[in-house]
């Protein structure tokens, strides 16, 4: 079996961070999102995996994964030129999938269960051509639906306007070959992509078997800001970090709680109270870094205030006047004070970017 993750969409609603970053590759509890991917395809035994990216994001895909040996892993690259819909990036994927059953996974999800089940439920019944994870939601409009009977998927849609049942689609896909036979029979959807959700229905349509496999767990579709400083507060919480010092804690700082701190980074006059990750080369001085922080590398943070938030790499953060809170804050951004006249807030801040600040 092969696996492809699909990570070749615009990732509009993280703008402006994926301006200059393909979302699967911003950071949570500090590995980029596409590492929790990857690792539960290591997971199942799964070797030879197809990456589909877009023109612009493919060297950067490249330049941190390689051709995957450094992972255990065989990494290929598929480019696809425009977000023309799931179903048209699995198609694009054909030749490198052959004759193989195969692993869809949207690069943007992150699930925490163990798909072991899903996938060896696959193989071991060959009648089915396919087996689709799925998930009970509160707001099932958001996501492609299914109606399961007996196991079974009897039918399927993609963002319905009046849902015929609660289990979403949740971005983790198993098929045959059979499954290029419904994306060839489909047409674009009113969002103008090829919806694998069509292709298949085309496959129930035509009375081959397609499991539903329903997870109670947490996942989450990483697409919004909000999503992604949730998801940094459920894996800190679940599976981060250990506590491990690399870097130095002077004595008159105090640590509480799980945290880990990378190499060369300082702790100066500073509380953390984890859980909190912070990377290598930082400093942090007369501050206070609280629960479900996640600091990046060569970070320099002095006398603030820190909770609930992604800091990447090289930001700087000084002297700030309130706490940071559920932020989201890109490489290389600085908020500092300010001793210059007139005394006033001074901003360059990319294309939408958003502040939201305290009187
Ligand atoms: O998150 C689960 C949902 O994902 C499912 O419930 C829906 O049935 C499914 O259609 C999908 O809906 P989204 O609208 O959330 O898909 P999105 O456009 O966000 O794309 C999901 C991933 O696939 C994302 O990592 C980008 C990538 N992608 C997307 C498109 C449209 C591609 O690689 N190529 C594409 O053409």
């Amino acid at each position: 079996m092969k696996a492809i993750i699909l990570c070749a969409g615009k990732g509009t609603r993280l703008r402006p961070l994926t301006f200059t970053i393909a979302k699967h590759l911003i950071p949570i509890a500090n590995k980029p999102v596409i590492f929790y991917s990857l690792e539960k395809i290591k997971n199942v035994g799964i070797e030879e995996i197809g990456i589909i990216v877009n023109p612009e994001n493919i060297n950067d895909f490249k330049e941190l994964l390689g051709n995957g040996s450094k992972f255990g892993l065989k990494i290929e690259y598929i480019i696809q030129e425009e977000p023309k819909g799931l179903a048209h990036a699995a198609w694009i994927a054909k030749d490198f999938i052959g004759e193989e059953d195969f692993l869809m996974y949207l690069g943007d999800n992150l699930i925490l269960d163990d798909i072991t089940p899903f996938i060896e439920e696959f193989k071991t019944h060959e009648e089915l051509q396919a087996s689709i994870l799925l998930s009970p939601v509160k707001d099932p409009t958001r996501f492609g639906i299914a109606v399961v009977k007996n196991g079974e998927i009897i039918q399927v849609v993609e963002k319905p306007k009046d849902p015929p049942s609660n289990l979403a689609i949740i971005g983790l896909y198993l098929f045959r070959k059979s499954i290029f036979e419904g994306i060839k029979n489909i047409k674009p959807s009113w969002r103008g992509e090829l919806e694998i959700t069509d292709a298949i229905d085309y496959l129930i349509r035509n009375k081959h078997k397609v499991k539903g496999h329903i997870i109670y767990g947490w996942w989450k579709d990483t697409g919004k800001p909000e999503d992604l400083i949730e998801a940094n507060r459920k894996i800190l919480d679940d599976n981060y970090p250990k506590t491990t010092v690399k870097g130095i804690i002077d004595p008159t700082s105090d640590i509480q709680g799980r945290i880990s701190i990378g190499e060369n980074s300082e702790i100066i006059n500073s509380t953390i109270r984890g859980p909190v990750v912070i990377g290598d080369n930082c400093v942090i001085k007369d501050s206070f870094i609280g629960p479900y922080s996640s600091i990046g590398d060569n970070v320099i943070i002095e006398n603030c205030e820190i909770e609930n938030s992604i800091i990447m790499d090289n930001v700087k953060l000084l002297n700030l006047p309130y706490p940071i809170d559920s932020s989201l804050i890109g490489k290389h951004v600085q908020i500092i004070e300010s001793e210059k006249k007139p005394k006033a807030m001074r901003f360059v801040i990319g294309d939408m970017g958003k502040v939201e600040i305290v009187r």
